[in-house]
């Protein structure tokens, strides 16, 4: 059973604008809440309480100014820095403390998940022992993320960051569930020649094993990497478009930690304070109505 995880918030935003060297991009909102809130709320919907956030150097009061504490979402939440941004699989040895000798859970603080399958698939995956998991989505761009080949079994027989000559449309999304020998792995991993860690390399150590799996996010569940200026924006636009059909919002944190039971009427009632007048809190009070 995975009870931790990791949001990976630092060292990204590179391909977003020179804005985001002072701003977290995390901290930007994407349509009504801050970016950070829509990984926050997968971890949460898979059950997990116990999360680690990794941020650039200097940029924890920014990030203490817009997540409630006090244990207002039921979850506890410590901060670490990540200093010089040297790859992904960086996350492990930065939080090795923190995942102890359990299982974790690792999602990339830029990618947003949404759909009703969503929910069951996490529950599915999260009493991981032994290896690794991926999730994996089409994708029409295939060339500016990690693929995935399968073959008829649907075993991962072919993993590649970032392929020139494209082999399969199944993107490797940013969200990884792996047993504690990741960490391990994680220290023997050499840079690639872009001079960084790669967590391609991480899940091909897996692989090798025998003891990597994927499973579909499958075409009822959305995935969208907010990396580029533009998904930026197409994800803003998604989630305006669905919130305002159906009045209900996505990745509310309260709503979800109500769901899992883990808060009161207090709580949201201690949340509306932290967060003051905006549509999201508009939203909570409806909640508690
Ligand atoms: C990273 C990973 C890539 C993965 C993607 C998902 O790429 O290296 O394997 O498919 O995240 O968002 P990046 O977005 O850092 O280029």
């Amino acid at each position: 059973m995975i009870k931790k995880g990791i949001i990976l918030a630092g060292g990204m935003g590179t391909r977003m604008s020179p804005l985001t060297k002072a701003v977290n991009k995390q901290l930007l909102p994407l349509y009504d809440k801050p970016l950070i809130f829509y990984p926050l709320s997968v971890l949460m919907l898979a059950g997990i309480k116990k999360i680690l956030i990794i941020i650039n150097k200097g940029q924890l009061n920014q990030f203490r100014k817009i997540l409630p504490e006090k244990n207002n979402l039921g979850i506890s939440i410590e901060y670490k820095e990540q200093l010089n941004p040297g790859g992904l699989p960086e996350a492990f040895t930065i939080g090795e403390k923190f995942i102890g000798k359990e299982s974790i859970a690792l999602i990339l603080g830029d990618n947003f998940f949404y759909g009703q399958s969503l929910t069951k698939i996490l529950k599915k995956n999260i009493n991981l022992k032994n290896g690794a998991k991926i999730f994996i989505h089409p994708v029409k761009n295939p060339h500016l993320y990690g693929v995935a080949t399968l073959n008829k079994n649907k075993k991962v027989i072919n993993l590649i960051e970032k392929p020139k000559k494209i082999k399969s449309n199944f993107a490797v999304t940013g969200l990884y569930f792996f047993d504690n020998k990741v960490i391990k792995f994680t220290k023997k991993l050499k840079p690639s020649k872009r001079g960084e860690l790669e967590i391609i390399d991480l899940l091909n150590v897996y692989k090798k094993k025998n003891e990597l799996k994927a499973e579909f996010i499958g075409r009822g569940g959305s995935w969208l990497d907010t990396g580029s200026i533009s998904d930026f924006y197409d994800a803003s636009n998604f989630i305006s478009a669905i919130e305002n059909r159906q009045g209900l919002k996505i990745a509310c944190l309260e709503e979800i930690a109500l769901n899992n039971k883990w808060i009161n009427f207090k709580n949201i009632k201690n949340s509306l304070v932290f967060y003051g007048n905006c549509e999201y809190s508009k939203y909570l009070k409806s909640l508690i109505r």
